[in-house]
């Protein structure tokens, strides 16, 4: 793990009360970043916090926010400036699945398109304002690796996800000489509670293994990584990225 160097920088992160976004709040904190833990889950999203404050290093506060609620997303940032004082980094992570019988259903798209698509959006407003008032920082989206290619499955989760990546090239034009950068991570299937009942059966999960080149699924701590590395300096000419992180399963 690398320290990044982010004593006195402030992080965000959505869907932070396990999986990906947990790993990510857990490594802003081993760089030193303060960070702020928000999710719909409190007791996740509580547990987040306990594990960054056992691990000793950076702080961290929880936030209950539904990133599909624009007055939700408007407390949050404000949350981050009045706990610790600045807001440097965003990591807009929060995300549904769905596995329905009927993926055209009106309901099913409009919740999958507000919390995956609409929530970037508003989150990516409120951030950005918060970040020019202090000259600048990044953000990274999770898309998916069905931000990129097609599933035949899921129309919502894949336009949404398609939609997170072109948000992701708005807002590095927009604010590149702004100061801040604004990429996406695209995961493969990562071993989360998302994916728990697609991989509950051994079956299922090693047919799913087989289907990424790496032969296995990935880590939520190989996404979190990345996303530390790209809010870092180390990435500081890096902006407007959907960055495949998916064992070669795109590659094909
Ligand atoms: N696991 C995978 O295989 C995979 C692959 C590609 C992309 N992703 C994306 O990664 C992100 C994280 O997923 P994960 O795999 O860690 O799953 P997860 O279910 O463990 O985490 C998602 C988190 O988002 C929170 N959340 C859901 N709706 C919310 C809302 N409206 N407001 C705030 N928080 C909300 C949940 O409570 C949960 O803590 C999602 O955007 C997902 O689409 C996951």
């Amino acid at each position: 793990m690398i320290d990044y160097g982010m004593d006195g920088k402030v992080a965000l992160v959505t869907g932070a009360a396990g999986g990906i976004g947990r790993a990510a709040a857990l490594a802003f904190a081993r760089s030193g970043a303060s960070v702020l833990v928000c999710d719909v889950s409190e007791a996740g999203g509580r547990e987040t916090v306990a594990l960054i404050e056992a691990a000793g290093q950076g702080k961290a506060a929880f936030q209950h926010s539904d990133v599909s609620k624009a007055e939700d997303v408007k407390a949050m940032v404000a949350a981050a400036v009045d706990t610790f004082g600045r807001l440097d980094f965003a990591f807009n992570n929060a995300g549904v699945n769905s596995i329905t019988a009927n993926e055209y259903d009106d309901d099913v798209w409009a919740r999958s398109i507000g919390v995956n698509l609409t929530g970037v959006m508003m989150c990516m407003r409120e951030e950005s304002e918060a970040m020019l008032k202090t000259g600048g920082g990044a953000i990274v989206n999770t898309a998916s690796m069905n931000g990129v290619v097609g599933n035949p499955a899921q129309p919502a989760y894949t336009a949404g996800k398609h939609g997170v990546v072109g948000l992701t090239r708005h807002g590095a034009l927009r604010w590149a000489a702004a100061g801040i950068r604004v990429n996406a991570v695209c995961p493969g299937v990562i071993d989360t509670a998302m994916t728990e009942q697609a991989t509950a059966n051994p079956r299922a999960r090693a047919m799913i293994e087989s289907m990424t080149p790496m032969g296995r699924m990935g880590q939520p701590e190989e996404i979190a990584e990345a996303v530390v590395w790209l809010c870092s300096d180390a990435a500081s000419f890096i902006t407007g990225v959907p960055l495949l992180i998916d064992g070669g399963a795109t590659a094909i």
